[in-house]
């Protein structure tokens, strides 16, 4: 289980708290969705999540951030890495850009938190099957394309198995094929027992795996709920956050005058 108490943090020099006051909590097998206008907080959320703010990112944190029960400024990095791992929506930031193949790659993190050969080579051969990338395994990671390069990087994420997966907007690079790729892969590794916190403009993911969505502005909590409820509501928009796009199907449906019924016909 993740849970944040009510978490603030200010990068160091910024005037004001990026994010205010969070708490939220994220149980075993759950996937919880992130969505907010740009700034509003949502990759510091994914950095204090991590352990990685204040860690490795200077600011100052009030609140806690609890892994297990832990609270997290206590871990030691190698084992914050292995309970909680953390995808980025630049997959160039974070190949290691020393590995000269896909297989080395995501062989890199498992091997350095000294696992035996064997275990490592089970867990790479696993990542790279669970995102249909084995072909790539050859491959030069420098010589992808984005879509490409995120997979690896999410698969370098998926061997060190984490309990906690933190993802900030992985599909950003990702075609509809891939970003349903990675869509499968997380409900799969949620029924597995991980816990997945995403952030996403991409809602129609969102909607396909998240059982709740909070959404963020301005650093805070705004609204918070089941994920049909969040997405429909009428205020995203004015956000900048898309709804679904089955929510906005009905939405055009109803503009133009049919009713619940030949609604409800049109979309199943
Ligand atoms: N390293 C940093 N130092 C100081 N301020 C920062 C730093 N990183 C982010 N911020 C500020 O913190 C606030 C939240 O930024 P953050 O990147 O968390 O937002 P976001 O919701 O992820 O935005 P986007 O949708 O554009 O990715 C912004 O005002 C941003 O300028
Ligand atoms: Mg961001």
């Amino acid at each position: 289980m993740l849970v944040l108490e009510a978490v603030s943090y200010r990068y160091a020099g910024a005037e004001r708290p990026a994010i205010r006051q969070v708490s939220l909590t994220l149980d075993k097998g759950e996937v919880l969705g992130v969505v907010g206008p740009s700034e509003a907080g949502k990759t510091t959320l994914c950095l204090v999540a991590s352990g990685l703010a204040p860690r490795a990112i200077r600011g100052a944190m009030d609140g806690r951030v609890l892994l297990d029960g832990a609270d997290t400024t206590a871990l030691p990095m190698h084992e914050m890495a292995a309970r909680a791992g953390i995808c980025f929506q630049h997959p160039q930031t974070q190949l290691s850009g020393i590995c000269g193949t896909v297989f080395e790659e995501i062989a890199f993190g498992p091997m350095n938190l000294g696992l035996q050969r064997d275990d490592v080579v089970v867990r790479t051969w696993d990542a790279l099957d669970v995102l249909g990338i084995t072909a790539l395994a050859e491959r030069d990671p420098m010589q992808l394309s984005g879509g490409q390069m995120q997979l690896v990087a999410i698969g370098g994420l998926l061997a060190l198995r984490p309990a906690h997966l933190i993802l900030d907007e992985p599909t950003a690079q990702l075609d509809p094929g891939g970003t349903r790729l990675v869509g499968e892969c997380l409900a799969r590794l949620a029924a597995g027992g991980a816990s997945i916190l995403i952030t996403e403009q991409k809602t129609d993911l969102l909607e396909r795996i998240c059982g709740r969505v909070v959404v963020l502005e301005k650093g805070g909590i705004v609204a918070a709920g089941p994920t049909d409820e969040v997405l429909a509501a009428a205020g995203l928009a004015a956000m900048g956050v898309a709804a679904p796009s089955r929510v906005r199907v009905r939405r055009a449906l109803a503009g133009a005058g049919f009713g619940d019924g030949a609604i409800m016909d049109a979309l199943h």
